[in-house]
């Protein structure tokens, strides 16, 4: 494309180098703002790059799918993203994407899935017990401890309640550097000790696979070590060791969020809760959970799609741009970024009537609201490079939603602040607190 006949979106790119950084990073309505003075495609300037965000299915679909050759991954992610999670799935691109992701994917499908049930189970269990002895707690730090122990396990090969807190505390620090404004290197600075904290993980999973090696196992780190492709092409114990660490990375924080969103959205609608508690309690779940079962709970599937819809825990995927191109009248230059809007297509009301409502039953068969407009329900991505740990988090989500509704009640305490934050995954400034007791 030559000199641009078009203009660019309109906007402003704030202070010089740190642009609107810090506005983005604390003001939770950064974004929406913006779109309400400027409209659907505006430009800023984030982590002293040139952004532009764009919201509506349209613009999902022309990011995600039909114009994916203008944009890259790899340079969407800021250099923190790049040099903390290493050469992983999320910052590849092309061929190489490709063979990675169909290296993984064995351990995210079918009957991979079945054999983490158990586990899954049972780590919930011991959670909820333990909360149900405390009475009272701040869901969103203690659901994540829940989270990321599964992870752990099934991705890292930890044994349960074995290095969960000292793996967690490296994990801390890692995320902790990820949006460091200033990656000073020293010992003592932020992105400091979150390099150091990604050499102690990575170092830990590199003696994880090291024992596996001769009897992998069925968890995910043992099927990434055996996965072969149809030219016996596999991952190296490099690539094993890094992608390990994005999984980690990007399947607990983001499970974590719609789990507290989940149990929110339900303490605050009893209607849709004794609906939810009715539909399990006609499941005749007895003993241990089944896919089966699991299959069967098409109430909970419509208020999951509620909560991603209303609540998604990540609200936008980052791109470099690579083509420049064109999108409703505006130019869009290469080098730049370019954000899709995850949580503003979702309330888009030309496609969810009411938005701000919270209905499962807009994913009803007979209504089914997001079958009507491609890429217009994005709390997972979309197109080729859709969430690739989506079965994996559909599981754990219902597992601990069936346990949950069947065995406890749960109430909101007052006096706290339930104004969402973003950063790092959409949650209740104050965490959650609840009253959580047994329903037996
Ligand atoms: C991609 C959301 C759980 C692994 C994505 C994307 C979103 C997302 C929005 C696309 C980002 C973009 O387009 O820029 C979520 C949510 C989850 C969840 C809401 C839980 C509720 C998980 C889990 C794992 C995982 C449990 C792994 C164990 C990944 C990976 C990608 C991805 C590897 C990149 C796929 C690729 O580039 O091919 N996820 N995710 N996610 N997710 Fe998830």
């Amino acid at each position: 494309m030559k000199a641009p006949s078009h203009p660019l979106p309109p906007g402003r790119f704030g202070l010089p180098i740190v642009g609107e950084t810090l506005q983005f990073l604390l003001d939770p309505n950064f974004a929406d703002k913006r779109e309400k003075q400027y409209g659907s495609i505006y430009k800023t300037q984030i982590l002293g790059r040139k952004t532009v965000f764009m919201s509506g299915s349209k613009a999902n679909q022309f990011i995600l799918s039909s114009h994916m050759d203008h944009f890259s991954w790899g340079k969407g992610w800021p250099n923190n993203f790049q040099e903390l999670l290493g050469r992983s799935l999320f910052v590849q691109d092309g061929q190489e994407h490709q063979r990675n992701r169909k290296l993984l994917m064995p351990a995210f499908h079918g009957q991979a899935l079945a054999k983490y049930l158990t586990t899954m189970e049972q780590i919930i269990s011991q959670y909820l017990s333990k909360w149900e002895k405390q009475k009272y707690l701040t869901w969103f730090p203690e659901m994540k401890k829940m989270t990321f122990e599964i992870a752990s396990v099934l991705l890292l090969g930890t044994s349960p309640g074995e290095n969960i807190e000292v793996l967690s505390q490296w994990f801390a620090e890692l995320t902790n550097g990820l949006f460091a404004i200033f990656p000073l290197r020293t010992g003592w600075s932020k992105y400091g000790k979150a390099l150091a904290a990604r050499d102690r993980l990575l170092e830990y999973i590199d003696q994880q696979i090291e024992e596996r090696i001769s009897n992998p196992g069925d968890d995910a780190l043992g099927l990434m070590i055996q996965t072969r492709d149809e030219n016996e092409g596999h991952l190296s114990k490099e690539e094993i060791k890094v992608q390990a660490l994005l999984l980690l990375f990007a399947g607990h924080e983001t499970t974590t969020s719609m789990l507290v969103s989940f149990c929110m959205a339900l303490a605050q609608h009893r209607d849709i809760l004794e609906k939810a508690k009715a539909e399990q309690k006609a499941l005749n779940i007895d003993r241990d959970l089944t896919p089966e079962k699991l299959k069967q709970m098409t109430y909970l599937e419509q208020i999951l799609k509620e909560v991603e819809r209303l609540y998604p825990p990540v609200g936008g995927g980052f791109r470099g741009v690579v083509k420049p191109f064109v999108f409703n009248g505006y130019y869009v230059p290469e080098h730049w970024i370019v954000s899709y809007r995850i949580n503003a297509s979702h309330q888009d009301r030309n496609v969810f009537p009411n938005p701000e409502k919270f209905d499962p039953d807009r994913f009803s068969r007979q209504r089914e609201e997001h079958k009507k407009t491609e890429y217009s329900l994005v709390g997972f991505g979309g197109g080729p490079r859709f969430c690739l740990g989506y079965g994996f988090a559909q599981m754990e989500m219902k597992i601990f939603a069936s346990l949950l509704l069947r065995h406890y009640f749960w109430e909101i305490l007052p006096d706290q602040n339930l104004t969402l934050d973003a950063i790092p995954t959409l949650h209740p400034r104050s965490g959650l607190k609840v009253k959580l007791v047994s329903s037996l």
